[in-house]
């Protein structure tokens, strides 16, 4: 199981900057209380991990996919960084150049700038691929500009058009309506599942099952977290003492290229679930280990003592890159060897600073722990949400920006823009 070494945050090692191990205790239980009040009325993450009778109808269904050359994603926020985040870990770096095993290649699409979906548009041959359209509300402007986009090639260059496309997305709104007119493939989003919560339904379990990925072992990781609960309760714990020491931002600092998106993940569902009221929100930051030494690291050591540092690393030494030169102190290492001392470079330094900095860590990458690891997460947000006294499951704020965009395209009716 996934385990989270918070030495480097107690004050036997940093001093005062640090928590006694007293006051960790005493802040664990108001964190675990808080779960124990999550559970009364569970939030819909807290039920996916169970769902495994979906998950296998998933799974048949994705075979039927599988003849595509590429699986295109159109969808932004929680509806796509999940999908990300699966890719990077779980399949081969190169799985769009080659080294798919056979499964389609996996674009996702979580943006609008013109040139990125153009050149997509150039590499893709729409009698290939297929396109999984997320959007819970079905309205983003986003995700419909991009469906848009392909909608009219596809309708052009393809009568059987509506095989080229799956749905995910709630009961109603533009899409839905979509779907029911001209009979699409559609998932439903659970309802009482967020965005940012929603990489273990539907949303993400589609595109990781039609990509080859073990999706009810990503479940069973998840599942299998609740009995592990002291992870994600202690994690809450520290980063809400930390935070309310006057620690406001939170590094999360993967050192692992394979759990780089991940970061970008949990950047989304920290920012957008904790930074709430004007009053409370620690500022995640991403940054990736060893890359990031060599850019971002002067600061954390030197610069103001306002950080609290999550490091992942993965235990499994496989595969074993051996580096051979007689005569230089790397001769005879290998390159993991090299990664893990970086790593204890780094939090060494950073203790020596009386910077708090954790580590999880993960036995192997591989479905199962991916599953543990993101649920995990989630459910430490949703505790340390509940220990500040805020919603973590709304974003009222992400609204405004929206309103204020569609109005200006309003105001624009039949022009470009
Ligand atoms: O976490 C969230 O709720 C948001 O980030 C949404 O996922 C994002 O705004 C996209 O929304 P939708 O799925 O409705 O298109």
């Amino acid at each position: 199981m996934i385990e989270l070494d918070y030495r480097n945050c107690l004050a036997a090692r940093i001093g005062s900057e640090g928590i006694s191990e007293e006051k960790l205790e005493s802040v664990k239980k108001q964190a675990f209380a808080e779960l124990e009040n999550i559970k009364k009325n569970p939030p819909g993450f807290m039920k996916l991990p169970v769902r495994f009778d979906e998950a296998r109808k998933i799974r048949e269904d994705a075979k039927k996919y599988r003849d595509f050359k590429n699986l295109v994603v159109l969808g932004i926020g929680g509806s796509a960084l999940g999908n990300i985040t699966l890719k990077n870990m779980l399949t081969h770096t190169y799985h769009n150049q080659g080294k798919n095993g056979g499964y389609p290649n996996l674009y996702v699409l979580d943006n609008v700038d013109p040139e990125w979906t153009s050149e997509l548009s150039d590499i893709i041959d729409l009698k290939d691929t297929v396109f999984n359209v997320i959007t819970k509300s079905g309205s983003t402007a986003e995700t419909l500009s991009n469906f848009f986009f392909f909608l009219e090639k596809l309708k052009k260059e393809r009568s059987d058009w509506k095989d080229h496309l799956v749905f995910t997305t709630g009961n109603k709104g533009f899409l839905r309506e979509f779907a029911d007119e001209n009979g699409i493939k559609t998932y439903s989003v659970p309802e009482d599942v967020g965005g940012r919560y929603s990489v273990l339904s539907e949303v993400g379990l589609f595109p990781a099952a039609v990509t080859g990925l073990n999706i009810e072992s990503l479940l069973e990781g998840a599942a299998d977290a609740e009995e592990n609960e002291h992870v994600p309760v202690t994690y809450a714990a520290l980063q809400y003492y930390f935070y309310k020491k006057g620690k406001n931002i939170s590094v999360f600092m993967p050192y692992s290229k394979k759990l780089e998106s991940t970061a970008d993940w949990f950047r989304q569902l920290w920012a957008e679930s904790l930074g709430k009221n004007e009053k409370t929100g620690p500022t995640p930051v991403k940054a990736i280990g060893t890359t990031d030494q060599h850019s971002q690291v002067q600061l954390y050591m030197e610069g103001p003592k306002d950080k609290v540092f999550t490091f992942l690393s993965v235990k499994d030494s496989s595969p074993e890159v051996k580096l051979k030169y007689d005569g230089h102190f790397l001769g005879g290492k290998t390159m993991r060897g090299l990664f893990n001392a970086e790593l204890e470079g780094t939090t060494g330094a950073l203790t020596k600073e009386d910077r708090p900095n954790m580590n999880f860590e993960i036995p192997k990458i591989d479905a199962y722990n991916a599953g543990e690891l993101l649920y995990q997460l989630e459910m430490a947000c949703a505790i340390t949400g509940g220990m500040l006294g805020i919603d973590p499951f709304n974003q009222p704020g992400v609204e405004l920006g929206k309103k204020l965009a569609y109005e200006i395209l309003e105001k624009n009716t039949g022009q470009l823009i």
